[in-house]
């Protein structure tokens, strides 16, 4: 069954989104396999952006992305990876749909409350990132 990787970033957790985000994942169909609250170490946050090293805002993304506790999720079903994307909404919340998740709460493309994989390479590769065997020294207490 195919797996992707949300995440909730420090905007959405402490604007105490989480049930709300858990709760229309849930209603969709889709199983909860994995999830923690953690904060995002600075090497984990550079590979997990990756993709973004040269861009402008890369400096910007990691120093917003370890700010404070994210809730990383891990979920299963039916074609989850683009169906989560769709419930997510636009990247930048001025452009996402009104009834998606960044269009009912999010303002800026910077503070976009939700990271979900876009891809399965990109699902694989993080959900390995987050969810392995050698990252349990991430999920202490938050606080
Ligand atoms: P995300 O899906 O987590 O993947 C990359 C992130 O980069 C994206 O969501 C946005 O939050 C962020 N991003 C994209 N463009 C900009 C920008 N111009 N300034 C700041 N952050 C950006």
């Amino acid at each position: 069954m195919e797996k992707t990787f949300l995440m909730v970033k420090p905007d959405g957790v402490q604007r105490n989104l989480i049930g709300e985000i858990v709760s229309r994942f849930e209603k969709k169909g889709f199983q909860l396999v994995g999830a923690k609250l953690m904060v995002i170490p600075q090497e984990l946050a550079q590979e997990h952006y990756g993709e973004h090293k040269e861009r402008p805002f890369f400096g910007e993304l990691v120093d917003f992305i370890t700010s404070g506790p994210v809730f990383a999720m891990v979920w299963q079903g039916e074609n989850v990876i683009s169906t989560a994307r769709q419930m997510m909404g636009s990247t930048n919340p001025k452009d996402a749909a009104t009834g998606t998740i960044r269009g009912d709460f999010g303002l800026t493309v910077g503070k976009n409350i939700i990271h979900g994989s876009d891809s399965p390479t990109s699902a694989e590769r993080e959900i390995g990132l987050f969810f392995n065997e050698g990252v349990t020294e991430y999920t202490k207490l938050v606080n």
